[in-house]
């Protein structure tokens, strides 16, 4: 691996909110290598929300078409969610993590109770066993009693469990203030340096 990229499995899975993604690469610094899978509910709620087809357009032609001509630079590698062939599959294959992001509540209980029939599963699977960080942001409510078992699975296992849901106390004035509170809290948990959102009273130091 190229000692100048870092990789990075991000997973789409079908839940609302394909802004968090959107907003997860944006923010991801040029260094990073992204492992991108996108499972095929995904993809058509993706094209409902923010109009990406992609199927048709690149990521980082999407991005740059979205925020701005840097974003081209974007490395990213998008996977299906039945190869099981592609890297992400594998332990072996190094990443220094993954990020679920939406996770609906089906990919959420292929993950916590050990499925691993689809990439996605598969490669979160792949991460819990070799204690790399896992996030997965969940979207769904309410919640029934089956989401709340598989979440406190999947925690137990050694998945970190974001909900999206934004706080207020930073004075958002636009949606992206939301997702980017949330999408600073991501980055934070892989220890990948941001600069969306400064936690609470770090400034004064
Ligand atoms: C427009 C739309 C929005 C959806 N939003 C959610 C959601 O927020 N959370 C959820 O758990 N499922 C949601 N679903 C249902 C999932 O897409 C469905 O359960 C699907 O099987 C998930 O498959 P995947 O996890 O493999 O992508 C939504 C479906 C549609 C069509």
């Amino acid at each position: 691996m190229n000692v100048k990229s870092k990789r990075l499995v991000i997973a789409i899975s079908g839940a609302s909110g394909m802004i968090y993604p959107l907003r997860l690469l944006k923010s991801l610094p040029a260094a990073y290598q992204v492992e991108l899978i996108i499972s095929d509910p995904a993809k058509k709620i993706m094209e409902d929300e923010t109009g990406w087809n992609c199927d048709r357009q690149s990521a980082a032609d999407f991005l740059s078409e979205k925020y701005g001509q840097d974003q081209k630079l974007k490395n990213i590698r998008l996977w299906t969610d039945d190869n099981f062939y592609a890297g992400p599959a594998s332990g072996s294959y190094f990443t220094e993590g993954m990020v679920v992001c939406p996770c609906s509540m089906k990919t959420l209980s292929g993950i916590a109770n050990g499925y691993a029939q689809t990439l996605i599963e598969r490669a979160a699977d792949v991460n819990l066993k070799e204690r790399r960080p896992l996030i997965l942001l969940i979207r769904e409510t309410p919640f029934n009693r089956i989401h709340l078992e598989n979440m406190l699975k999947a925690h137990d296992a050694g998945a970190v469990i974001v909900p999206a849901n934004p706080a207020f106390y930073h004075y958002p004035e636009t949606i992206e203030d939301l997702v980017d509170f949330i999408i600073a809290r991501i980055l934070n948990l892989l220890k990948i340096e941001q600069n969306l959102f400064t936690g609470w009273q770090e400034e004064i130091d």
